[in-house]
């Protein structure tokens, strides 16, 4: 149990012995304290009390102070202002969850009382479109959320929902036929698809707005990139085969980025996998009355928030959309994986679809909780949408690889001496890491502007300031020169810095639980921030390997706890660390 936890128990045991009438639904909350000067945590349990029994909030408070069985825990409750309780750690208390941290290599986290199935759908760029700086946040952000679902307990499915059987394939298959440039497709596979892509999709809206202006009566490409998608979908043999060369060049594309992040998939099942189902699906839904007709179109009518326009799952044409294969998709989720849970990492552009998703699988009968995790945008420098010179969307691939050059020059800089390999493997770990923890550091419904400066600074927060931090408990047991560090306790912790430093170990089991209340993997990268600072004014105030005896085996056994938890905190953000920098 966390302190927090610990000391809600002493809390509620103490309301028990005074014998007050709680009130319905009354819970002790224990929270971090919000100045350190009284204390490390406090609880206003007597102020939401008093207000319930019309007493005094200051002398229950008092009365309640008195009342804690404090022994072993902390200090001697006081109160402060209209009646806050504070605690102050224990030493001993500290010490011994030193040790506890030290032999559990969850460092303190418990598992989860009701383990979940939880699917998480991120990433998911669509087939012969740019995979552009704006699926970075959904990419990274579902893989964190993923690591630390599996790290508390649940059963975690990643599902990585490709975009391979949308409009853009008519355009594809068009421009394929008409101009496809083989060798470039052999060079740069996904360059290519996109260069079709975009020109086709050009030279349709050329078309249209010429109609919409009347001047001219028909839309010849588009009408042609239409009947293409038809052939596709009606199984045309030749277009299937573009069509299956498109979706292997793009996962191979797809596959250097994803090994450059460290970022893996249980499953790719694209929108192209539910094709079949598609059909019968719209018919039950028909038949049950959920789905009815609308000009021609077959339509759920969502009720809630997505009830400002129909939920359109046949279209006019008889085709099927992105409507029809997302809830195709959660039913295959919920049914044959047996998820309780989906979340869906897409950005807020989408809040509106989700809502109708959700509010249509709920009718139709599904089981299971929905939910939408969103983000923001973001910014290049100068605030607006992060584009490239020329005008186009900055790729994913582009941006890491300059990550890993800049972070190489700093490499060189500070260690001209190490091996090119060592070089190379450490600015991988920097380049990434900066790129992932600017990304994971911000609360993701904030836009944030992307600045290499500001990512890759080795002072602040930022990744690289956490790995040096690791670093640098490293070094210390490499002073050692391979002599087996003492660690057992018991242990003794007397200074200040101490004290900090192991009450803001102990608090990583009540941060790695609270991201996924609200997915915020921010919470996390703020408390390790804050870890690597008391790590250092640690390192500062108290010499480690000139100490002796009890309090020099105490020190180690901060070192080594903070060693170990930087690392699997930056772990649970997919970011490594390496023992030199
Ligand atoms: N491919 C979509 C896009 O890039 C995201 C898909 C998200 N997942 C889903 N089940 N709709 O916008």
């Amino acid at each position: 149990m966390t302190f927090p936890q610990l000391l809600q128990e002493r809390v509620a045991a103490a309301l028990g012995s005074l014998g007050h009438a709680l009130p319905e639904g009354f819970a002790v909350a224990v929270d971090p304290a919000a100045d350190a000067r009284f204390g490390d945590y406090q609880t206003n349990a007597a102020m939401v009390l008093a207000k319930a029994l019309k007493t005094n909030p200051r002398a229950l408070a008092g009365e309640l102070a008195a009342a804690i069985d404090v022994t072993g825990l902390c200090a001697a409750p006081t109160v402060a202002g209209p009646g806050f309780i504070n605690f102050a750690m224990a030493p001993e208390a500290l010490a011994a969850r030193l040790g506890l941290l030290l032999g559990d290599p969850q460092l303190g986290t418990a598992a989860v009382a009701e383990p979940r199935t939880i699917v998480i759908d991120f990433s998911a760029p669509n087939v012969a479109k740019q995979m552009h700086v704006g699926h970075i946040r959904s990419t990274i952000i579902g893989d964190c959320l993923a690591r630390i679902a599996r790290f508390v307990g649940h059963t975690v499915i990643t599902d990585n929902h490709i975009g391979d059987w949308g409009t853009q394939f008519g355009m594809v298959l068009y421009g394929w036929k008409r101009d496809l440039r083989e060798e470039a497709l052999l060079a740069d596979p996904i360059r290519e698809l996109l260069r079709l892509y975009k020109a086709v999709n050009a030279e349709s809206k050329v078309e249209e707005e010429a109609m919409k202006a009347g001047e001219r009566a028909d839309t010849p490409v588009r009408d042609a990139c239409r009947a293409e998608l038809v052939k596709l979908q009606a199984g045309d043999p030749e277009n299937r085969a573009i069509w299956q060369r498109c979706v292997d060049v793009s996962l191979a594309g797809l596959a250097t980025v994803y090994d450059k992040l460290d970022i893996s998939f249980d499953h790719y099942l694209g929108e192209s996998f539910y094709n079949d189902r598609l059909p019968s699906l719209v018919a039950e839904l028909e038949a049950s009355g959920l789905a009815r007709e609308s000009e021609g179109a077959l339509c759920i009518f969502p009720e809630g928030d997505g009830a400002a326009a129909p939920f359109m799952i046949r279209k006019r044409d008889g085709g099927y959309g992105y409507a029809t294969t997302d809830l195709a998709t959660v039913e295959h989720r919920l049914r044959v994986w047996q998820a309780s849970d989906v979340w869906y990492v897409v950005g807020a552009p989408q809040a509106f679809h989700f809502q109708q998703l959700f509010d249509a699988a709920r009718r139709w009968g599904l089981p299971g909780r929905l939910q939408h995790v969103a983000f923001g945008s973001i910014l290049g420098a100068d605030g607006t949408m992060m584009k490239t010179r020329s005008g186009e969307s900055v790729g994913l691939l582009e941006v890491l690889e300059e990550a890993e050059e800049r972070a190489l020059a700093v490499v060189q800089e500070k260690n001209a001496e190490l091996g090119e390999e060592e070089k190379a493997e450490i600015a991988r770990a920097v380049g990434i890491g900066a790129v992932k923890y600017l990304e994971l550091s911000q609360h993701r419904l904030t836009d944030y502007k992307f600045s290499w400066e500001k990512m890759l600074a080795f002072q602040g927060n930022t990744a690289p300031y956490l790995q040096y931090s690791y670093v640098r408990t490293r070094s210390i047991f490499r002073k050692l020169e391979g002599a087996v560090p003492d660690l057992a306790g018991p242990y003794l912790i007397s200074e200040e810095a101490e004290r900090w430093l192991a009450l803001t170990l102990a608090r990583f089991a009540e941060v790695v639980p609270a991201v996924l209340e609200d997915f915020r993997p921010n919470l996390l990268a703020t408390y390790l921030f804050t870890l690597a600072q008391a790590f250092h004014s640690f390192f500062e105030a108290c010499p480690v390997l000139r100490a002796e005896g009890e309090v020099r085996r105490t020190r180690l056994a901060l070192c080594e706890a903070t060693s170990r938890t930087l690392k699997t905190g930056l772990g649970l953000m997919g970011i490594r660390t390496t023992e030199r920098m």
